[in-house]
């Protein structure tokens, strides 16, 4: 069952997706090169800590760490660890926080030191496909468009579209239905409606879509080493358009051109 969130869940959505957006942005004056994957974990683990709430990701189905962070052709659910990111290197972090009973949850892909070429390709175009995502996520749209919209511009810029992972409702647990595919399944019939909350997240890979599992059974990488980079906003469904929770600048899309 899809949820209509009351206003007073609402609120705490507001509040949780604050903090997680902001817990990023504080987290980006800290990627540079030479630092750990792990020291990126400790800084936001306090921070998170000190404003009252929880990391979601840390015992998360056994998750061991607080947030996620996947480097080049890791697409997803990387663990913090000694790995020294390096000038060149391109790092999603995906921050989740649990505030008063409500998950928040987004992630930015980040250069280290100079953007490559290659680097700053891939994450241009997670980028915008994120934005176009976000722009047809509107009341009376078929959910699926969402999906096709983004699939179409990966391809149009010659990338691909991880498929193994999606979006997803959230709220007071961290994942809830819908899955929010980020390419399109003609079989999906869900109807954007007001009062939904959900991610959307695509994972976009330089090279082919296929996916690999590494040894520690969490970290996701490109089957093809191609570089992935991801962006993930928590959106909120209004009557008058959709509202990023996960930003701080608080973006909103009208339904009808204003
Ligand atoms: N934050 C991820 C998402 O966007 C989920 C991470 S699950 C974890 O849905 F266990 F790896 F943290
Ligand atoms: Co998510
Ligand atoms: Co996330």
């Amino acid at each position: 069952m899809i949820q209509i969130k009351s206003e007073e869940e609402i609120e705490g959505m507001r509040a949780t997706c604050r903090l997680a957006a902001e817990t990023l942005v504080m987290i980006e004056s800290h990627v540079k090169p030479g630092v750990t994957t792990l020291d990126l974990n400790d800084i936001c683990h306090d921070y998170i800590i000190s404003h009252g709430a929880q990391p979601s990701p840390l015992n998360y189905r056994g998750f061991p760490k607080s947030i996620c962070t996947s480097v080049n052709q890791q697409i997803c659910h990387g663990i913090p660890s000694e790995r020294v990111i390096r000038e060149g290197d391109i790092i999603n972090i995906d921050i989740t926080t649990y505030l008063n009973g409500f998950h928040g949850d987004t992630s930015k892909t980040f250069h280290v030191g100079a953007p490559t070429p290659k680097g700053e390709k891939v994450r241009r175009v997670a980028l915008s496909c994120l934005e176009a995502g976000i722009a047809v996520a509107l009341p009376g749209t078929l959910l699926r468009v969402v999906g096709a919209t983004i699939e179409a511009l990966a391809k149009k810029n010659r990338c691909s579209v991880v498929r193994e992972y999606c979006g997803h409702g959230i709220g007071r647990e961290f994942h809830e239905e819908p899955a929010v595919l980020h390419y399109e399944d003609k079989r999906d019939q869900v109807m954007i409606r007001p009062g939904m909350i959900f991610t959307i997240e695509p994972m976009i890979n330089l090279g082919k879509p296929a996916i690999k599992h590494m040894p520690d059974n969490w970290t996701v990488v490109t089957k093809d080493h191609s570089l992935s980079a991801q962006f993930e906003h928590t959106i909120l469904i209004t009557e008058a358009g959709n509202e990023v929770l996960t930003d701080l600048a608080g973006t909103k899309t009208p339904l009808k051109p204003s």
